[in-house]
């Protein structure tokens, strides 16, 4: 799909256009993805690559360029979204993708962008793959961050395809339970997406 030449002139594009904290972090999370990648979904790493490049592409843009482009592109966008800022970039990726970056707008990036922030109910294995590099990459060093880390990679290449998935979703919830803990603690209202995502994982 993509070739390592693609993905080599993709990160040179995508490391003009953000801080450098932010690219590092990128190439963080494209690292934790391709690793995932290739344990559980061989086929897609390159694929995999590309979405962790593109997953924050909009996140230095203003609050109000975020809401312009949104509402430009007939977004529905709730009231919870507008008064839950740190989503908004999540929303804005895949228009900013199929603008600037139409090569790069395959289903699987489109969506695991769009969700990589408060995740979805019944995330595809692909969006799960972005959802958890986001939080625990090794650039990362909350406490809750290197936690669940270490029990998603902890002896991962053992394990069967089924308990590669299990795993997974473990961490995906425990990624959760970090956030919304860090949210509590800093009385920063929560988007109620989250809380769907953490029951269709937990309904599983
Ligand atoms: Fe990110």
């Amino acid at each position: 799909m993509f070739c390592s030449k693609d993905l080599e002139k993709l990160r040179r594009k995508v490391s003009e256009k953000l801080s450098e904290k932010r690219f590092s972090h990128v190439l963080g999370v494209e690292r934790c993805a391709a690793y995932l990648g290739k344990l559980i979904l061989p086929d897609a790493v390159d694929e995999l690559s590309a979405a962790a490049l593109l997953h924050d592409i909009s996140k230095e843009i203003s609050y109000d360029e975020q809401i312009k482009l949104l509402e430009e592109t007939g977004f529905d966008l709730s009231d919870e979204d507008r008064k839950t800022p740190g989503v908004l970039h999540s929303f804005t990726a895949p228009i900013i993708i199929k603008r600037d970056f139409p090569e790069f707008a395959t289903d699987n990036i489109l969506s695991s962008v769009l969700y990589h922030t408060v995740g979805r109910e019944n995330m595809s294995i692909f969006e799960k793959i972005i959802f958890i590099s986001d939080y625990c990459e090794d650039t990362r060093k909350y406490d809750s961050c290197i936690k669940v880390r270490m029990s998603l990679i902890q002896g991962l290449e053992k394990l069967s395809y089924e308990e590669k998935l299990d795993r997974l979703d473990k961490a995906c919830l425990l990624s959760i339970d970090g956030a919304l803990e860090a949210l509590e603690r800093c009385n920063i209202p929560i988007n109620s997406r989250m809380y769907l995502t953490r029951n269709s994982l937990l309904l599983k």
